[in-house]
């Protein structure tokens, strides 16, 4: 479990908390989606989880973070990373090889892995995410959209309980997107943590089973994707466009046209339109 409990924090170099007063748990087994504008917190959230804050980005830290029980100041980022595995919004950053199955391998040797199970791993990650081809080139040689690939391949190799993920569809393809999320579901499904920051909020909802909207750097909503998405009026006031499903769901609500919760699946805006046609 990830808790958060009063926790607010400010980088050394900032005018402002980046995040101010979180209190919130994120379960085991859950799939978290974060949305929110730009300069929000999301990924200040995601280093908070990581450890990155406070152990990279010094500052003000009030409260307290604590990972499958492990407080978060106390910790080596070491620690925290067997729990947690994280890949970046900055994926170049992150790279530490210069060919791509030498970068997962980094990370099962440095983790301990036994050798007879390296190879398994090492091709399980690649073929899971369809890159088994991409296994010898230089990561210098790869799209933006293939390097997000290795990281979130490298990621699952290491088998944490907890991953989170920076927006790790940026560069992706919409095919690609939905590929990397049905990954992560499955992952989810056999109880892989996920905590994942994504603007496309149609991803989210198709996929994710929370939301949460951080805004100047606090927790505005939180809760299952319906109970979010119910307060829509709230998330456009903020400028977090929701789906049109969503807003044609607030439409014919106000207009008395239907009385269903709003459709968070295909098959319920099915179910919407056939209680709006009567
Ligand atoms: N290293 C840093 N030093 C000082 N301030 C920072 C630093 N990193 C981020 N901030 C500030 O903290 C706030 C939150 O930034 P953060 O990167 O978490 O936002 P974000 O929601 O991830 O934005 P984006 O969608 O653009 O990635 C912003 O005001 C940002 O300017
Ligand atoms: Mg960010």
């Amino acid at each position: 479990m990830i808790a958060l409990k009063d926790f607010s924090f400010r980088y050394a170099s900032g005018k402002a908390n980046a995040l101010q007063n979180l209190n919130l748990t994120i379960d085991d087994g859950d799939f978290v989606g974060i949305i929110g504008n730009s300069g929000a917190g999301k990924t200040t959230f995601t280093y908070a989880i990581n450890g990155i804050v406070p152990h990279h980005y010094r500052g003000d830290f009030y409260g307290a973070v604590t990972v499958n029980g492990l407080d978060t100041v106390d910790s080596k980022p070491e620690q925290l990373a067997v729990h947690v595995g994280s890949v970046f919004q900055d994926v170049d950053a992150q790279m530490v090889a210069s060919i791509v199955e030498d970068e997962i391998l980094f990370g099962l040797e440095n983790f301990g892995i036994p050798h007879d199970q390296i190879e398994g791993r090492l091709s399980e990650a690649l073929a899971q995410i369809g890159i088994s081809d991409l296994r010898e080139r230089e990561l210098d040689s790869l799209s933006g959209g293939q390097k997000q690939k290795v990281a979130v391949a490298a990621i699952l190799a290491l088998r944490p309980a907890i991953i989170v993920l920076d927006e790790p569809t940026g560069e992706l393809d919409p095919q690609s997107s939905d590929q990397i999320y049905s990954l992560l579901r499955e992952l989810n499904r056999q109880g892989t943590t996920i905590v994942v920051v994504e603007q496309k909020i149609g991803l989210l909802c198709r996929y994710a089973k929370k939301l949460l909207l951080i805004d100047h750097g606090e927790a505005v909503l939180y809760g299952t994707v319906r109970e979010v998405l119910t307060q829509s009026g709230r998330m456009e006031e903020i400028g977090i466009h929701v789906p049109r499903i969503v807003s044609l769901h607030k439409e014919l609500t106000r207009r008395g046209l239907v009385s269903c919760a709003a459709p968070t699946s295909m098959e319920e805006a099915e179910k919407m339109a056939r209680e709006a046609i009567g």
